[in-house]
């Protein structure tokens, strides 16, 4: 199995951020985000976008434009980066951890309608390693208990399932734009959404309320400065024109891992949903093995950067901020977690380095086997 040849971004970014870098300094940030915000709708098929430096700033803005607020209670799974809760801890409101079913790597829809109360406003589906869960469950669920659908869809662009791309099934849908993101742009994010007047919050939310929403003054409330850079949007425009070729090539990167360690002791491959086109964005295993969160620890130690041996990646629910919480903790994605080997990949890695990793793989997990 070998890897399609991808034409180096190099050239093409340097011919796109070359003017943006001549007409600085700017003050209006030129029209280069606009014209990321145009094509990115088109790409998603959503009629509006807006560009943000993060994809924490995305979350933010969204939730802000969603009306969440202080004494809000936000349903969220515990089987998330720390990324996902702190916007909605900054907006005042209260996240409330959800469990993951281990089979599906999907909500727990059961616990979840456990956790609903009458203060709850808001569901955050979070499509970690790009595995978006089941949108019809997710659109009855927030249908039944009138809930908000804000997805943190930061891993997830060129995820599709039962042919709705991640991202469009809730009100908003949020996106990273950070190095290892199939989508990059060094730094930066957007929301997308149907809706006009989210749009317009979000538009006055990144950037001090100015410009306001239509029959609101400039300035009249308080938000912030999350306005996407300009060399940041040049440089994502040119990766949203080979968007199909990147989510093509990490699809083949994962296809290509994946292969290499079928025979590998202790580790089976995790498959994507039925009719869920999943974007490849980490090969996905289930460690069959003693100690198996040491093994990933092991394995990033050896040189293999995976999600919870290299980035420490636990249940959110069990760090310190949030254990004074009365509930139990999340078992589901505490199982997810400790038996889950998410190799971490770019656009760098070549055929030969995804070759010297699964050899890698292969070597430990039999030294581990015996
Ligand atoms: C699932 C998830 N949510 C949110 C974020 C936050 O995005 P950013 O780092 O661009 O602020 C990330 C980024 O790593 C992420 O992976």
């Amino acid at each position: 199995m070998t890897l399609p040849h991808v034409p180096s971004g190099a050239q093409p970014i340097t011919e796109q951020v070359t003017p943006v870098l001549v007409q600085m300094p700017d003050p209006s940030g030129g029209a280069v985000a606009g014209q990321l915000e145009h094509e990115l709708a088109e790409a998603f098929g959503v009629p509006y976008v807006v560009a943000v430096a993060s994809g924490t700033a995305a979350l933010q803005a969204a939730l802000s434009a969603c009306a969440i607020g202080p004494g809000d209670e936000v349903l969220v799974p515990a089987l998330t980066v720390v990324m996902t809760v702190a916007p909605l801890a900054a907006l005042g409101a209260r996240p409330v951890f959800v469990d993951s079913d281990p089979t599906t790597l999907d909500l727990d829809y059961e616990d979840a309608a456990r956790k609903v109360t009458s203060r709850t406003r808001a569901i955050m589906p979070v499509h970690l390693w790009g595995r978006m869960g089941d949108p019809a469950a997710l659109s009855k669920f927030a249908s039944v208990h009138g809930l908000t659908v804000v997805e943190d869809a930061a891993q997830a662009a060129g995820t599709a399932r039962d042919e709705q791309r991640a991202g469009t099934v809730g009100t908003v849908g949020c996106f990273s734009m950070k190095d290892g993101k199939i989508l990059w742009s060094g730094e930066g994010g957007f929301l997308v959404t149907a809706r006009r007047e989210i749009a317009e919050h979000a538009t006055a939310f990144r950037s001090h309320w100015q410009p306001a929403p239509p029959g609101q003054a400039p300035q009249s409330r308080l938000a912030t400065n999350t306005r996407l850079a300009a060399p940041l949007a040049a440089i994502a425009l040119v990766n949203l024109r080979r968007l199909s070729t990147l989510v093509e090539f990490r699809r083949a990167q994962t296809r290509h891992l994946l292969h290499a360690l079928e025979q590998a002791p202790g580790l089976h491959a995790l498959p994507p949903a039925a009719r869920e086109e999943w974007n490849g964005f980490a090969p996905l295993l289930h460690i069959d093995l003693p100690n198996p969160r040491a093994f990933a620890e092991h394995l990033a130690q050896h040189g293999v950067p995976n999600s919870t041996g290299s980035f420490r990646l636990v249940p959110c629910d069990t760090r310190p901020m949030f254990t004074n919480s009365d509930r139990p903790p999340c078992y589901g994605a505490a199982q997810i977690l400790d038996h889950t080997l998410a190799v971490t990949l770019t656009e760098r890695e070549t055929e030969a380095e995804l070759d010297h990793y699964a050899a890698v793989i292969v070597r430990e997990a039999n030294a581990w086997a015996t």
